[in-house]
């Protein structure tokens, strides 16, 4: 979703900027723009330039190229779009109507239609459809102000005035923001939306996501809710919303892959998909002990008063994690047996149930700032503070690939899935991630519990120990025969997805990754559910994939991918090799591994078969159309 990068130093910043944009492509975005302050005469007063174009930020690196804007400070912006087309004209960076005030935003001002109503009566003059846009005219409305009662041109009258503003503004903002008579400031605010503050070798940066940081500096410092910080070539300044001066000591990024590379392959989403045995090593030999099934022995970070205390678990997501999020309820209950629902976050945040005492809340999430989950995980802390009450406590748990995310900074238990940076829109190492999470806290809560005997948990302890290995033969396989296949469904318009109890979830995940890189308009199902409706779309152009492993519901998926295929649907299996799998059209074979563990392979030839349909047709399988990695707005 939309990125921000600013920068204030010594050197030309128009490159760094690009430079530092680029380095957040990969969240998603549909135009770019940049704002710098030529200093002309002597530090008093210099001249705003600006640059923004539509589509990709090679068009605007291209632009620069031609003319390149000059200073030694500025801001830039890839945009998302939510209020307005994505074009040039609604492209950040924003301007007041003097011209000398420059804006990027990220967020949504949720009362910018009454703030742009009150400055419309004041004469202001809108020449985009944004809700950003109010944003520098209320600056500078401050600013002139400000300047009629006397203070001078300078930096803190800058900062005055973006400390005022942010008081009008409701919704989640991140902005930065320049002003052409204070060329060397640079002023950022945060509120409900994530900001970071890099330290460089005279130089400071703010960027919406520490990667846009790397190759600037390591030295970071997230903002809090509702922070203001000035950035000058000499330092930054820290204040609180009520303007007091704030000292924290700054963090180091870690990890030497912030920023990867595509390596040989031709995306990241298939090299993320060829990552999937190593995430799955890594999390075993971080978390899975060699002494299961003794109590407690696996590695996460949850207390004995949690596991002792908690009676059941509500598991708050979006999307892809919200599928993981499905697997682990289903391993919950039917394996460790404890009561679990999921919820859609964005839902839960508006129509919560009744509070039950003794809850384990989940927030999953890979990158740790979708807004939705964020919300919902903050409203049910603050519902469940509100009772004095300690069986209403709230007990929290993230399950997050960022740990320095919002969301990792918010909730004091968090488990790190460990994957790695996910550049590709497309959720898929971080989504196995996000399984493994579940099954060790599974394992955790079955073992503690004692709801499952000892050489239960040890089986599935073992089995998942085999994944790895089992993931890295999948992979190769499915690899050349979806590529074989892709080219059958390049013009096929709908395809259900079927599977059922812990494969249901897989059903769905299949759906949304055919859906999102090859706009190809996909369902998943209950199987069980396809003769209550779905059955009417089939016929020979609508593609059935039907999950089937050998399990409690084999016989049944069978049963029903059998309905499909008596009308003429064409019927895609991922299931094991066997007497029975003559009733597919095409296989994707699955080892034969217990139904618990199945979900960990099952993914793997759907996402493959979703990236070579969606090659095969050229499309932008990295950045679809519309998408984004870090869902920030509501
Ligand atoms: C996954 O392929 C999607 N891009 C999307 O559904 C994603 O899972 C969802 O937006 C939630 O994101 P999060 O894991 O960062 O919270």
């Amino acid at each position: 979703m939309c990125g921000i990068f600013a920068v204030i130093g010594s050197r030309e910043v128009s490159s760094l900027l690009i430079d530092g944009l680029r380095k957040l492509e990969y969240r998603g975005y549909d135009s770019a723009g940049i704002a710098t302050i030529e200093n002309l005469n002597n530090d008093q007063i210099g001249q705003l330039n600006v640059k923004k174009s539509k589509g990709k930020l090679k068009n605007l690196s291209n632009l620069i190229k031609q003319n390149t804007p000059k200073g030694h400070v500025g801001v830039g912006h890839t945009r998302w779009a939510t209020h307005g087309k994505p074009d040039e004209i609604n492209a950040h960076p924003h301007l007041d109507s003097s011209g000398q005030i420059a804006v990027v935003q990220n967020g949504i001002i949720e009362n910018y239609r009454d703030l742009a109503r009150d400055l419309k009566l004041k004469g202001i003059k809108f020449t985009s459809e944004t809700d950003t846009e109010i944003i520098p005219h209320l600056i500078g409305l401050e600013i002139e102000n400000s300047l009629a009662n006397g203070l001078s041109q300078n930096e803190q009258t800058l900062l005055r005035a973006v400390q005022k503003v942010v008081t009008l503004l409701e919704g989640t903002y991140a902005i930065a923001v320049i002003w052409s008579k204070a060329p060397n400031a640079l002023v950022v605010a945060s509120g409900h939306a994530p900001l970071v503050l890099g330290f460089g070798e005279g130089e400071f940066f703010c960027a919406s996501d520490t990667p846009a940081l790397v190759g600037f500096t390591r030295t970071f410092l997230p903002l809090r809710d509702h922070e203001i910080a000035l950035l000058t070539p000499l330092g930054i300044e820290l204040y609180d919303d009520d303007g007091n001066r704030q000292h924290r000591a700054p963090s180091l990024l870690e990890g030497t892959e912030l920023f990867a590379d595509k390596r040989n392959f031709r995306h990241f989403m298939l090299k993320e998909i060829y990552e999937q045995p190593e995430t799955a090593q890594l999390w075993i030999d971080r978390f899975l002990p060699i002494d299961l099934p003794s109590q407690n022995s696996v590695a996460l970070p949850i207390s004995k008063s949690i596991l002792d205390k908690i009676e059941q678990i509500q598991i708050l997501a979006c999307g892809t994690s919200r599928h993981a999020g499905m697997v682990g309820a289903y391993l919950l209950e039917q394996f460790a047996g404890i009561p679990t629902k999921v919820y859609f976050a964005s839902e839960f945040r508006y129509a919560p149930p009744p509070l039950s005492p003794n809850t384990l809340t989940i927030g999953v999430s890979q990158s740790g700032e979708t807004a939705d989950t964020l919300a919902a995980l903050r409203m049910e802390k603050e519902r469940r503070d509100s009772i004095d009450d300690d069986n209403f406590s709230f007990h929290q748990l993230g399950i997050i690939n960022r740990v320095e995310s919002s969301l990792g900074r918010e909730l004091d238990n968090v488990i790190d899935i460990g994957s790695g940076i996910e550049i590709g829109v497309a959720a898929t190492k971080t989504f196995l991630g996000q399984m493994l999470a579940f099954y060790g806290l599974t394992l955790l809560f079955a073992s503690h519990r004692q709801s499952r005997t000892p050489q239960e948990i040890l089986n599935l302890s073992n089995d998942l120990k085999l994944i790895p290995k089992q993931l890295t033969d999948l992979i190769k396989k499915h690899d050349s025969v979806s590529k074989e296949i892709a080219h059958m469904f390049v013009e096929t318009k709908d395809v259900i997805f079927l599977g059922r109890g812990i494969n249901y979830p897989i059903a769905l995940e299949g759906a949304l990754k055919l859906k999102e890189i090859s706009y190809i308009h996909a369902q998943g199902y209950p199987a069980g559910e396809l003769k209550h409706g779905p059955i009417a779309l089939l016929d020979q152009h609508v593609p059935v994939v039907s999950i089937a492993i050998p399990g409690v519901v084999y016989e049944k998926v069978l049963s029903n991918s059998q309905e499909a295929k008596a009308r003429d649907a064409r019927l895609i299996g991922v299931s094991t090799y066997g007497p029975e799998s003559d009733i597919f059209d095409e296989l994707f074979t699955i080892p034969d591994v217990s139904e618990w563990v199945s979900p960990l392979l099952t993914v793997v030839p759907l996402q493959l078969f979703s990236y070579h349909i969606a090659a095969h047709k050229g499309l932008d399988v990295d950045q679809p159309r519309n998408l984004a990695k870090s869902v920030t707005v509501e």
